[in-house]
């Protein structure tokens, strides 16, 4: 699968950096990691990453792109969004500098999630949901449209959500994240 996906831009690496202020003393925790297209590019800049996803063929991709690439800093942990009260007893209150999760939120229970985050993030850190722009079912090309008409007929009806791109679920993310914060 990893072949086929998009990478994040450096842009988006840099502004994690510069939003939650990581340096390299910073602990990062990548929740639905996948095959590190994420986890990786942010471990070259911070002292350690966490990479947390279900699948266990995700984790053992992540691990090969890892050893190629030469990464160390990198644990790749069996887990979903689920376990968090575990990764929390694991580390400790307020010693994750960001959790970042990328294109993966549409997977996990939207209450609970950030309920479960927040108190692991340290004071100017945070929680990212990163999106990649459009996703490839909703774009304006041949092979695009012929993706969509092929999924609409096995799901059975139109193919709208954008995977956490779209202003509304930006919205309403932003408010679930502040609302936690608040606590
Ligand atoms: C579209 S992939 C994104 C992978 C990676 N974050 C990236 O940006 O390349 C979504 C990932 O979420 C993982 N996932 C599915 N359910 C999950 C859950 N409940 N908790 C955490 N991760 C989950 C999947 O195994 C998959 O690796």
């Amino acid at each position: 699968m990893a072949d086929f996906r998009r990478g994040y831009p450096q842009a988006v690496i840099d502004s994690l950096m510069e939003a939650f202020e990581l340096t390299e003393d910073d602990t990062v925790v990548d929740l639905g990691c996948g095959t590190g297209q994420l986890a990786l590019p942010i471990a070259e800049r911070v002292r350690a990453v966490v990479g947390v996803d279900p699948e266990p063929d995700m984790l053992l991709r992540a691990r090969r792109a890892a050893s190629e690439r030469g990464t160390t800093n990198v644990s790749w942990m069996i887990g979903a969004d689920t376990d968090l009260p575990a990764l929390r007893a694991l580390l400790g209150d307020r010693t994750v500098s960001a959790v970042t999760i990328g294109q993966a939120l549409h997977w996990m229970n939207h209450d609970e999630v950030f309920r479960a985050l927040v108190p692991l993030v340290r004071p100017g850190g945070g929680v990212a949901v990163v999106a990649n722009g459009t996703p490839l079912w909703l774009q304006d090309t041949a092979w695009s449209r012929a993706l969509r008409d092929c999924l609409e007929r096995w799901w059975g009806h139109r193919l709208t959500h954008a995977c956490g791109t779209d202003d509304d679920t930006v919205t309403t993310l932003i408010g679930r994240i502040r609302a936690e914060s608040a606590r």
